[in-house]
């Protein structure tokens, strides 16, 4: 069983992702953080608490940062998300309340209180993880392994040209996860902008479980339609799901070992890259995927919701 604590930036994929934890018997949830990205990190909590509510989740939720690490502006994906980060759907109501931890002491304590037994997986920018780092030098001992969605090394970005969006709004935190020595591994865009999932696929997880798979239903169709206006393909992609199901399934990623860079100056800022092996630590960058056996898992699960 994989002990996990799932930071994120809810967001619609980030909801699909939750829900596939839920549904895995290999994964035991253990607390959910938020962070700024797809909405303002206030939201994130508003969003992240109603989740967990609405998937009978009933774990703490800790607030993470408000800011980049150098402080920066942050701009939200609302059209890729939503104003509230959940499609057209108004900020939902919530019932219960963040915990008094922040983000970081949170995933700081757990992991000290069981060294090498949890998984973080960081499904938005890595503020928060790189707090933790900051805040305890042995979160990186501590730490079973930090899954991280987000960069791209051969597949270019999608919120900027050569940047992908979790990335992009904190590069210094990711440059500094990426060079701490801890257990990464970066499930980016060269695996997930081939994992998607359509309409079609949608409705049949809806049909089979109507409470979990009709709200992700709902969801999709926001996120569906941006994908479409891009004028990508009819269907969206499982960015943070994929990232769940490369810890319940290793075996479906191949993965490289390679230290990797964070481009933190100019228009490529956010740009990821493999750095020759120097004193940097490497990390697992995943280069392939079973794409249409992650897709399976991933509707198969949803749809056994109830
Ligand atoms: C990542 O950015 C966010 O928009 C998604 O939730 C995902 O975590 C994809 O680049
Ligand atoms: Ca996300």
């Amino acid at each position: 069983n994989v002990k996990m604590i799932i930071d994120t930036d809810p967001g619609i994929d980030d909801a699909m992702a939750i829900f596939y934890a839920v549904a895995a018997p290999e994964v035991e949830v253990v607390a959910l953080t938020s962070i700024f990205g797809n909405v303002h990190t206030a939201q994130a909590t508003r969003n992240a608490l109603y989740l967990a509510g609405f998937a009978g989740l009933d774990v703490p939720v800790a607030q993470g940062a408000e800011l980049p690490l150098g402080g920066q502006a942050i701009y939200p994906s609302y059209n890729v998300h939503g104003a509230e980060g959940l499609g057209t759907r108004p900020a939902p109501e919530v019932q219960g309340e963040p915990v008094s931890e922040t983000a970081a002491m949170l995933m700081t304590r757990m992991a000290a209180e069981a060294p090498g037994e949890i998984t973080l997986c960081a499904l938005g920018p890595l503020t928060n993880v790189a707090a933790a780092l900051r805040l305890d030098p042995a979160f990186a001992r501590n730490i079973a392994r930090i899954v991280v969605m987000g960069g791209s090394i051969d597949a270019g970005g999608n919120k900027t040209p050569h940047a992908e969006a979790n990335i992009v709004n904190d590069p210094e935190a990711a440059a500094e996860v990426f060079a701490s020595g801890a257990p990464v591994v970066m499930v980016g865009l060269d695996v997930t902008h081939r994992i998607t999932c359509s309409g079609a696929d949608f409705s049949a997880m809806a049909g089979e479980a109507p409470l979990h798979g009709g709200l992700l239903q709902d969801l999709a169709q926001f996120y569906i339609a941006f994908t479409e206006s891009r004028g990508k393909f009819d269907g969206c992609y499982l960015h943070d799901p994929a990232a769940v199901i490369a810890c319940t399934h290793p075996e479906l990623f191949d993965t490289v070992e390679a230290a990797v860079d964070v481009e933190l100056t100019g228009e490529a800022r956010g740009r990821t890259h493999t750095a020759p092996r120097r004193s940097t630590p490497v990390i697992e960058v995943c280069k392939g995927v079973a794409s249409s056996d992650v897709k399976s898992l991933f509707t198969r699960r949803i749809a056994s919701l109830t």
